[in-house]
C-alpha cells in the first residue's frame, strides 16, 4: 500500500502501547476493545506463546457480546471458531499449527476475512503477506522479572478509521 502523494509505501503506526499488570487487566483491555469494533474489523494478535491472545480475545468475545456460554463450550485446539455476536459473527482462529499458506485456502481464510463479521487472527504473522492494509495489529508480550504482566501496542497503518476508534477505547478505559 503506498502514499497517493509520494507513491510511498505507508509504515504502520503504533497508536496505542500500555501495561497489562495482570491477566484480568489483558481481559479487561479485550472487553474495551471488543465494544469499539465493528462488523468487517480484522485483528492480528500477535506475540510468543503464552503472551495472553486468546486470553485477550476471551474478552474480545465478551466485548462484542458474545453469548458467555458460546465460548466457554467452544473446543480448546481448533484452527478457527465462530461465535454469533453483536456484530454478526466473530471468528477466531489461531495459524500456530497451519504447516503452510497454502492450507489458509482449504480453511476458508480468505472467506471468513470477507465474511463481514469481526475477525481476531492469532500467529497471523508466520503469514505477513496476508495481512489486510486495514488489519489493526495487536501486539502483547511478555515482561521479565514481572510473570503476570504483559506490555501490549496495537499498530496499524495510517489510512484508516482506527484512530478514532482507539480514542474511544482509551475514554471506555478511562471511564
Ligand atoms: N497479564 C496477563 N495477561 C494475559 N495472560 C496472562 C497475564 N499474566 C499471566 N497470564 C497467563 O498467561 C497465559 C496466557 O495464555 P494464552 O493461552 O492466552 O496465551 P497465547 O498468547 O494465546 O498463547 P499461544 O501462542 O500458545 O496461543 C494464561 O495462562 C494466563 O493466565
Ligand atoms: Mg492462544
Amino acid at each position: 500500500m503506498s502514499d497517493d502523494a509520494t507513491g510511498a509505501p505507508l509504515e504502520p503506526l503504533q497508536i496505542l502501547s500500555c501495561d497489562l499488570p495482570d491477566p484480568g487487566a489483558t481481559f479487561d483491555f479485550g472487553v474495551a476493545l471488543g465494544r469499539v469494533l465493528v462488523a468487517g474489523d480484522t485483528l492480528a494478535l500477535i506475540g510468543p506463546l503464552g503472551a495472553g491472545k486468546t486470553h485477550l480475545a476471551r474478552g474480545l468475545a465478551a466485548g462484542l457480546e458474545v453469548p458467555s456460554d458460546a465460548w466457554l463450550t467452544s473446543p480448546t485446539f481448533t484452527l478457527m471458531a465462530q461465535f454469533p455476536c453483536r456484530e454478526g459473527t466473530f471468528y477466531h482462529l489461531d495459524l500456530y499449527r497451519l504447516g503452510h499458506e497454502s492450507a489458509l485456502w482449504e480453511l476458508g481464510f480468505f472467506d471468513v476475512l470477507h465474511a463481514g463479521g469481526v475477525v481476531a487472527v492469532e500467529w497471523w504473522d508466520n503469514f505477513l503477506d496476508t495481512l489486510l492494509p486495514s488489519t489493526l495489529v495487536v501486539r502483547l508480550d511478555l515482561v521479565n522479572d514481572r510473570p503476570e504482566a504483559r506490555t501490549l501496542e496495537l499498530w496499524t497503518l495510517p489510512t484508516d478509521d482506527w484512530e478514532a476508534r482507539v480514542a474511544r477505547l482509551r475514554r471506555l478505559r478511562l471511564g
